[in-house]
């Protein structure tokens, strides 16, 4: 999967996309990650990006043309198949394109700004699905509201307070789609038995070496070789946890 991410403060981005997991991703060739710099689509000497809101009111926007042409750009840069190996069956619904052929890449353009759709696990699992994230991230108080409009399939937002921009939201979105993708997390890292797998289910509590720390006890039943047993623990463990999650979210 390619991932572009328009920002202003692309820098932002390669200390977390340079170490661990992302980075072996990279290095394997099961994703690429391309910043691009919105100051860059600036028309100006200046190269401003935002202005004032028309009707007044505090703070700046990004303005519509830099955004809007960013977002344009980079779809045409990359937005083409031309597969050099040959598949051997006939072209069908969900197939790849044959050697030489061009197809359009399945493309989703974001928009991560305080407004958005809360993201979940489950729109990590639904973007999997496309060959490309665009992703725009917000700064300022906000965008031209014809950039969503016309140019976003989708906004984001990560959760209910405000930052000051979206490069931390494009880096978790990245971040929970990217390791989901086959062949990106091995076999140690597995992502089949763990949070938010199932909606609004978390993880059992889990203990390694030492059995006793100061005088912290791991769990009797996990020392107790009856899998059976331990089984059942873990999932009383994580009923009960997900109930106290779930009443510790709605009574805020
Ligand atoms: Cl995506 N952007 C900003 N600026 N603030 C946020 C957010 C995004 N998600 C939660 N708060």
């Amino acid at each position: 999967m390619v991932f572009d991410i328009i920002s202003l403060f692309p820098e932002s981005f390669t200390s977390y996309f340079g170490v661990s997991i992302l980075k072996r991703a990279q290095e394997d060739g099961l994703i690429s990650i391309h910043t691009h710099n919105l100051r860059d689509y600036a028309h100006d000497k200046h190269k401003t990006v935002d202005d004032t809101p028309y009707g007044g009111g505090a703070g700046m926007l990004l303005k519509v043309e830099p955004l809007a042409e960013a977002i344009e750009d980079v779809r045409a840069e990359s937005g083409i198949w031309n597969l050099e190996s040959p598949t051997p069956h006939s072209r069908g619904l969900g197939s790849s394109p044959r050697a030489g052929e061009q197809e359009e890449k399945k493309t989703r353009a974001i928009l991560f700004s305080a407004k958005g759709k809360t993201f979940t696990q489950a729109d990590a699992r639904r973007l999997t699905e496309y060959d490309r994230l665009i992703m725009v991230c917000g700064r300022y108080e906000g965008v031209d509201e014809r950039v969503v409009e016309n140019f976003i399939d989708e906004e984001f937002s990560i959760g209910n307070y405000v930052l000051t921009g979206g490069e931390v939201p494009a880096m978790i979105v990245v971040d929970a789609v990217a390791r989901l993708l086959p062949g990106v997390l091995g076999n140690a890292e597995s992502a089949e038995t763990e949070s938010h797998s199932v909606e609004g289910v978390v993880e059992y509590p889990q203990y390694t070496k030492p059995e006793e720390f100061r005088e912290y006890k791991v769990p009797e039943v996990l020392l107790s070789g009856n899998h059976g047993e331990i089984a059942k623990w873990r999932i009383s463990q994580s009923e009960a946890m997900s109930k106290k999650r779930k009443h510790e979210n709605n009574t805020k």
